[in-house]
């Protein structure tokens, strides 16, 4: 049995340990800084277990001593988006949590999911200070911004969630690129489906999904779909199922681009990202990756 270590047992943590429990392929330690939050929250989980049917561990643990042991690390450790906040206000504070994160796992050898934003400017500090391979280390934005999109498709054709794929490449932020061609239900390319204005909504409605919820919910960013994307991930790494997911990955020259993450999808499995699957982007889509390539470079330097 796999093991996860889950750095940060607030919403999005707690709540991946639970859907990775419930998908049964890894044994689980919760890490949190704050005394008692993770193992309080890992004997609840454990006490529903009896009724919610998973027969692996989770546990806590205050201290992350140890963390190295398991094969997976889940980094969802430090602020998140109050309304009115954009991810990027998050860089300055959440960059220093990121640094003991990665003090503890220089030289490790297993996969890394990055989940903490802004999940793009932090996976390429995340790599750039612990000089681990950049396919180690994945973060999650693009994953969630597809299967939201997933989502939003199946909704507007009435049409089961399993039979439609999407993908939407670029920045965990409202310049992320959904591409229509590349997005199918069944096969049949969306833009046969529907016309191209109400496409242009639904890509618009995925851009502001995490907006939309800090705002509705008022004290709490969106936590559910960040978990399912992160449990996702997770179980492609611990099956070594080469699943090809939009993760965000340091890029090396792809488009261009070296020096900051972005989403392209990737085939996944036991070792991380097994190889990057570039899809043909038009001029106008190289051009806005480029765009935000540039904004994350001046992100990242400026704070
Ligand atoms: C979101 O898109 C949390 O940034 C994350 O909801």
């Amino acid at each position: 049995m796999a093991n996860i270590g889950i750095i940060g047992s607030g919403n999005v943590g707690a709540n991946t340990a639970f859907f990775v429990a419930e998908k049964g392929v890894a044994d689980v330690t919760l890490y949190d800084i704050q005394d008692g939050l993770s193992t309080g929250k890992a004997l609840d989980m454990m006490e529903a277990a009896p009724v919610r049917g998973y027969r692996t561990r989770i546990k806590g643990s205050d201290s992350t001593a140890g963390v190295k042991k398991n094969d997976i690390v889940i980094v969802s450790a430090g602020g998140v988006r109050q309304p009115g906040m954009k991810r990027e206000d998050l860089f300055e504070a959440n960059r220093s949590i990121i640094d003991s994160v990665a003090a503890d796992l220089v030289e490790y050898t297993g996969v890394v999911i990055m989940v903490t934003e802004p999940v793009d400017a932090l996976t390429a500090y995340f790599v750039e200070k612990t000089k681990l391979p950049r396919t180690k280390v994945m973060g999650l934005g693009g994953l969630l911004d597809s299967t939201r999109l997933r989502y939003l498709i199946a909704h507007e054709l009435g049409v089961t969630m399993d039979d439609v794929s999407a993908l939407v490449v670029g920045r965990h932020s409202d310049a992320m690129i959904p591409l229509a061609r590349y997005t199918c239900v069944s096969g049949v390319p969306v833009t046969q489906l529907m016309s191209a204005e109400r496409l242009t909504e639904l890509f618009d409605e995925t851009k502001t999904a995490g907006d939309v919820i800090v705002t509705m919910a008022q004290r709490a960013s969106a936590y559910y779909g960040p978990s399912a994307a992160a449990s996702d991930l997770a179980e492609a790494v611990c099956r070594d199922s080469r699943r090809v997911l939009p993760v965000s990955v340091t890029l090396a020259g792809e488009f261009g681009v070296s020096g900051v993450a972005m989403t392209l999808p990737a085939i996944v499995g036991r070792n991380g990202i097994h190889r990057i699957i570039l899809p043909e982007l038009s001029e106008d889509e190289v051009t806005r990756f480029s765009r935000s390539a540039a904004d994350l470079a001046t992100m990242t330097k400026s704070a």
